[in-house]
């Protein structure tokens, strides 16, 4: 129980050794879990976020817009959820490999998300082509990106697929036409660096 607490208060305030991740102009900083601001509910459906899985030393990975998901607690650690339909190419990353990101970027990279999010990463280089530029994250083999504002650094600790005879809202079944069902996919939190905006107080 002891290990538990101690491992539960690593994640509660920014490690120092940590703490200075990047010296680009948007300078991200390593925020704690108990002081980083973001809004659950709008942060991935208005701002979208890129979801980005794979290896970055291996130049193994790939990236795509998500807009539904959630941030919260499970086995007293934080964790964000994500879905991925299973045709996605981010999901063969996101079943290969350990770990991802989710980055969310300030509102002029917004037609860059709209494009990695229109486009599959099977057909052409769209993180070139969007315009933004991968780097290595601080603590996983997935990669970051430059022109994030806030990136969540996660490790796989679950995964699933929806039990579809549970849905009870019968509408849900309308955005499966193609029964396409999203594969549901837990991350541990590892680490969240952000501009002073996602600090609590400021
Ligand atoms: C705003 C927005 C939100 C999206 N959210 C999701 C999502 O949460 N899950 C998902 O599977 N696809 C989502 N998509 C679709 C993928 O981003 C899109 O199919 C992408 O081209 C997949 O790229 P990939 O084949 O390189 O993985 C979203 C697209 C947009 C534009």
């Amino acid at each position: 129980m002891e290990t538990l607490k101690q491992e539960n208060l690593r994640f509660l305030f920014s490690n120092p050794k940590r703490s200075k991740h990047m010296n680009d102009k948007r300078s991200r900083e390593e925020i704690g879990i108990t002081e980083i601001k973001v809004n659950p509910f709008t942060q991935l459906s208005e701002s979208w976020m890129l979801l980005t899985a794979g290896d970055f030393e291996k130049d193994e990975f790939n990236t795509m817009t998500v807009a539904w998901g959630s941030f919260g607690t499970m086995w007293f650690k934080p964790f964000v959820m994500v879905v991925v339909r299973p045709h996605r190419y981010t999901c063969e990353f996101m079943e290969k490999y350990d770990t991802f990101t989710l980055s969310g970027f300030p509102s002029e990279y917004h037609t860059a998300l709209e494009y990695c999010g229109a486009h599959s990463g099977r057909e052409c280089d769209k993180i070139s082509e969007a315009g933004i530029t991968t780097q290595k994250s601080a603590n996983i083999a997935a990669p970051a990106f430059k022109e994030a504002e806030i990136v969540f650094e996660c490790r796989k600790n679950y995964f699933g697929d929806f039990e579809t005879q549970n849905f009870l809202d019968p509408k849900i079944e309308s955005y499966y036409p193609k029964k396409d069902y999203h594969k549901i996919y837990f991350g541990e939190v590892i680490a969240i660096y952000g501009t002073e905006k996602y600090r609590t107080g400021k």
